[in-house]
């Protein structure tokens, strides 16, 4: 076979190439393998620079835009003056009368303090109430049975309509006495648990509901007439 044969039949069939050949023409095809990269980089790198600019300068409007926040901001310290403490401190007890009066009183006194006609007398404007705190603290520790006068209406004439003792603590009487008082128009004086407890002591001893009278005679003084 000649030369010239030998290569028109390599041609026309790649699959007679030789080793040495094939291998020769991967090395010449190698060279060409990656297309040219010289303008190519330059794109992520301008993406590169404008993401930064971008995140730059929102990080520079976020800093703006967050009122100086603070992970751990430094604890304020709020002096409260005396009279707020105090003014606070009556709040709390008043907010804490008003409940006991809505869970131990108001079924009979009614929740606006006007009670019901003919059997529940109101504490809404009653001088039994703003007579001296210890008249309330009385009639809540023991109960109030008998005629009496509240508003200028008459009350507990027959002996079905009375009131029993209210067994609650003497921080609880205080606080609702306190609500009472100060409740509805009402315009008296705080009654303290240590006041409570002393008139508890003093009476200790007592069983029977208290009477409208006697109360009114201990405590003449501060009754209106
Ligand atoms: C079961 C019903 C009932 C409950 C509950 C009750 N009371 Fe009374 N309360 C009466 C009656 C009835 C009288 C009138 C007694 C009388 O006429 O002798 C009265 C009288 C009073 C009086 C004197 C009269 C007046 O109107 O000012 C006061 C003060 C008073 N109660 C406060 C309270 C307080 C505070 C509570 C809750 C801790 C309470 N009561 C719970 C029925 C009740």
């Amino acid at each position: 076979m000649s030369e010239d044969q030998q290569k028109s039949r390599n041609l026309s069939n790649p699959s007679e190439f030789s080793d040495e050949e094939i291998v020769k023409s991967h090395v010449e095809l190698a060279k060409f393998k990656h297309e040219p990269t010289k303008n190519f980089l330059k794109a992520p790198l301008v993406f590169v620079f404008v993401f930064g600019c971008l995140i730059f300068v929102c990080s520079i409007q976020l800093a703006h835009s967050t009122n100086s926040f603070q992970l751990h901001p430094p604890v304020d310290v709020v002096e409260l003056t005396a009279e707020e403490k105090e003014s606070m401190r009556l709040e709390k007890k008043i907010s804490s009368g008003e409940k006991i009066f809505a869970a131990r009183c108001a079924s009979c006194h009614q929740a606006n303090g006007m009670g019901i006609e003919g059997q529940f007398p109101p504490l809404a404007g009653s001088e039994w109430v703003s007579a001296d705190a210890g008249v309330i603290s009385n009639i809540i520790l023991k109960g109030l049975k008998g005629e009496i006068s509240v508003n200028g209406v008459k009350y507990g004439t027959s002996a079905a309509v009375n009131m029993a003792a209210v067994p609650i603590s003497d921080r609880e009487i205080a606080n609702v006495s306190t609500y009472v008082r100060q409740a509805w128009g009402n315009d008296s004086v705080e009654v303290t648990e240590e006041f409570v407890s002393q008139v508890r002591s003093e009476h200790a001893a007592k069983q029977d509901q208290w009477v409208g009278d006697e109360l009114r005679s201990m405590f003449s003084d501060s009754f209106g007439n």
